[in-house]
């Protein structure tokens, strides 16, 4: 080391932790729980109190075969692997696929056990309802809660467990930035972070950096995602050369609320509400896709269709239909849908148990993410990624509801347990140098946009994203809208280069962490017009009204998005399939 950057660690003392798990929502504190039970010390950094994570958002469940719906009772792991891998449109990796859904079981027992309060059968056994794509009821739910227990629940086990004396600690950061991933000589060796409330950055020296940043919905304005869902976890390690893969496959939720977009459960259907269009019709049964399993029909399948409604003119103001809970009955409602009735009441004033919810499809779901296998390992030693930041990948073209959380639990202890190996058997120390200089470069780049005289404000560049992103790059697509969105994406990424921040000071300033985290969102949507305008075929999320059909001969392959700093550049590598060879996707 040179006696410059001697002198420097004197005064910054380098933050040292066995493993750095970024991140607090569900993939990341089951990390941060395996970690710490195989003794390694680990540190968890997060841009919110873990608690107010996205994965709190999580409403109608979380999938497991466990058999105790009284129609469930036939189900195992196979069938719910054979669902997951038909609901991707068989893009899904079936060995990632059989990993998820034969671990199911025993991630929600652990769950169970830790004290998560699932609602119940009259029998006392975990409840389960039906949702979409599923051939039977799996999936388990606390009300319409279900993130907010899981989450609460693994965040008091982090608890019991840092004070636990025969444990190493698990120490948080709570509101920190992470902004670079410090990699030497091919090996991950730490982060850079921004301390939001000092404005300090620091670097933090790890054996073992785990990802577990959540998804990038907010690229898109029509969205369920919350605010911190900007993709800037999926941007770092995609500029550190982790390529991110099947970008192009983001889900829209067939029910968010009409104008505010939050999410109005799948679970509203699965508990057996409606879709109603403008004459009162279940307009699903119009539809050879949804005729079957009408409400509970796979997510895309749904969207699709309310949009067909609604361009048929069977919506109302050409926007939106009605999901109708009438018939449910108020006990049911308050028993198994509070959150939703709260949440109709609250943003536009309706009472699900006297009138129908105005609802309509919006964001979801990422279901691309930091390309790694299925033991959460990405391109680069050292650095693993869970959730919905990474794609292992068990969703494919579309994601089955409830699918998410239980890849959040299953990966995340995955994830956890194979970092806790590789620092164990690490030798010795590295990255003081690599540390100190990725640290330099990100003093200079904060300084830079503080001081920036530009004239471009970043609010403006965000929303015409979220613009293009909502009406060029939606539930359906073709080449020369996407192409559009492509252009106006670059052209947002030069104004970004201008951009002005209304505040250049340190402590606090939120407008710098957006500023920061803006060229991640540009770079992720980027990836995503990429490889959708270069699949040319309909698959799942992904439908090209100028390529209908699913190509199986040319595009049954992933997509890789590689950065460079001229633009994103793709490659494609096959998809792992097992049993379940492909066939037309019929229900
Ligand atoms: O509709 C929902 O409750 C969402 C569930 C999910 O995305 O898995």
């Amino acid at each position: 080391m040179l006696i410059a950057e001697c002198l420097y660690f004197l005064r910054n003392s380098m933050i040292y932790h066995e493993a750095i798990v970024v991140g607090g929502g569900l993939a990341g504190l089951r990390a941060a729980i395996e970690l710490n039970r195989n003794n390694v010390r680990v540190a968890i950094i997060s841009k919110v109190h873990p608690i107010r994570s996205h994965s709190v958002a999580a409403q109608g469940g979380i999938n497991a075969s466990l058999g105790n719906h009284p129609r469930g009772l036939y189900d195992n792991w196979e069938k719910h692997a054979f669902d997951t891998v038909k609901g991707s449109d068989y893009l899904a990796d079936q060995d990632a696929v059989i990993r998820m859904t034969k671990e199911a079981a025993e991630r929600i027992y652990e769950m169970e056990h830790w004290g998560c309060p699932f609602s119940r059968t009259s029998e006392g056994k975990i409840a389960q309802r039906p949702f979409g794509g599923a051939g039977f009821p799996r999936t388990c739910y606390a009300a319409d809660k279900t993130g907010h227990a899981l989450l609460h629940t693994l965040y008091q086990q982090i608890i019991k467990f840092k004070q636990a004396a025969e444990r190493k600690e698990i120490t948080i950061y709570e509101e920190w930035l992470v902004t670079d991933l410090v990699v030497e000589d091919g090996i991950c060796v730490g982060v850079i972070a921004l301390d939001i409330v000092s404005g300090r950055l620091e670097a933090f020296q790890s054996g073992a950096v785990i990802f577990a940043t959540g998804g990038a919905g907010r690229i898109y304005g029509r969205s369920t995602n919350a605010l911190i869902n900007t993709g800037m976890g999926m941007a770092i390690p995609y500029w550190t050369g982790v390529p991110l893969k099947d970008m192009e496959f983001i889900q829209f939720h067939p029910t968010t609320l009409l104008g505010k977009n939050i999410l109005i459960t799948e679970g509203c259907r699965g508990e057996g509400g409606y879709l109603l269009n403008n004459k009162g019709e279940r307009f699903l049964e119009k539809y050879n896709d949804s005729k079957k399993d009408m409400e509970v029909a796979p997510r895309d399948i749904i969207s699709r269709n309310i949009m067909y409604e609604i361009m048929a003119g069977g919506g109302f103001d050409n926007s939106y239909v009605h999901l109708d809970l009438t018939h449910l009955g108020e006990e049911k409602i308050a028993k198994r849908l509070p959150g939703i009735r709260d949440a109709s009441m609250e943003f536009v004033g309706v009472d699900p148990v006297t009138a129908p919810i105005p609802i309509q499809p919006g964001q979801h779901y990422t279901m691309g993410g930091i390309d790694c296998n299925t033991e959460c390992e990405t391109s680069i030693k050292g650095f693993y990624a869970a959730g919905e930041a990474a794609c292992v990948s068990v969703h494919g073209a579309n994601r089955l509801g409830g699918n998410s959380l239980l890849d959040t639990i299953v990966f995340g202890a995955i994830a956890g347990s194979n970092a806790a190996r590789y620092v164990q058997d690490l030798e010795s120390r590295k990255g003081e140098s690599a540390s100190y200089d990725a640290l330099k470069r990100a003093e200079q780049r904060v300084d830079v946009l503080c001081k920036s005289e530009g004239n471009e404000v970043p609010v403006d560049i965000k929303v015409a994203l979220n613009r293009v992103m909502d009406n060029k790059v939606g539930i359906f697509r073709e080449a020369s809208k996407l192409k559009d969105a492509l252009h106006e994406v670059k052209v947002l990424q030069e104004r970004y280069k201008r951009i002005k921040l209304n505040y250049a000071g340190k402590r606090v300033n939120l407008g710098l962490v957006w500023a920061l985290e803006l060229k991640g969102s540009l770079d992720v949507a980027e990836a995503v017009i990429a490889g959708a305008l270069a699949r040319e075929e309909s698959r799942g999320s992904h439908f090209r009204t100028d390529f209908p059909k699913r190509d199986d001969t040319g595009l049954l392959k992933h997509t890789l998005a590689y950065f460079t700093p001229e633009g994103v550049k793709l490659g494609y590598k096959p998809v792992n399939i097992g049993t379940f060879k492909p066939k037309e996707r019929k229900y």
